[in-house]
């Protein structure tokens, strides 16, 4: 294993132990590739197989995994990108829904149950708990968010946020924007 992530390494938790599988899987895959389409779609499909196939928790219900990103031409709106899933809104501004906070804020929110976030975005009604973690260059511009969604709540803990918030750094280390 060859990924490094904070307070990840030195632990042998399974759910710290899957992320760094997950993180090096992403790792190769990126590899030789600086394309954002390319990679998100990519990193879209290994976090989305790899969530539903996590042994340490019988897999995630992961009903949706998938990228927005922000719309060169309005800086301040993200438009959708790679996912797996079922359809979901293809614009989202700043400001709104968790994935707008995510990125105005330059911060991963954590959502234990989407009823109890005031303007959520319901896409899925699947969906009952969120994760969304920026994707952020390394001058810490936002460039867009990762989305996750689970069909049950509370579905999501410090683990993944450190370790999805790893992975967005992969890909934006790894892609040009
Ligand atoms: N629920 C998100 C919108 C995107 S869907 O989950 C794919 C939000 O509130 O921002």
């Amino acid at each position: 294993m060859s990924s490094f992530i904070p307070g990840f390494n030195n632990t042998l938790d399974p759910k710290a132990q899957f992320y760094l599988e997950l993180a090096d899987q992403c790792a190769a895959i990126l590899q030789g590739q600086r394309n954002l389409i390319s990679n998100t779609a990519n990193v879209s499909s290994l976090v989305y197989h790899g969530l539903h196939e996590t042994p340490t928790r019988d897999g995630k219900p992961v009903n949706w995994v998938g990228f927005y990103l922000v719309d060169v031409k309005r800086p301040d709106v993200m438009a959708l990108g790679p996912f797996q899933g079922k359809p979901a809104c293809t614009e989202i501004a700043f400001g709104r829904g968790v994935c707008g906070t995510a990125a105005s804020t330059a911060k991963s929110v954590v959502v234990k149950d989407v009823c109890d976030f005031p303007g959520h975005i319901s896409c899925d009604p699947a969906s009952k708990s969120e994760i969304v973690v920026p994707l952020k260059a390394p001058n810490g511009k936002v460039h867009g968010v990762l989305d996750i969604d689970a069909s049950v709540t509370d579905a999501f803990d410090d683990f993944d946020r450190i370790g999805l918030e790893a992975i967005a750094n992969l890909v934006a280390e790894a892609s040009d924007f």
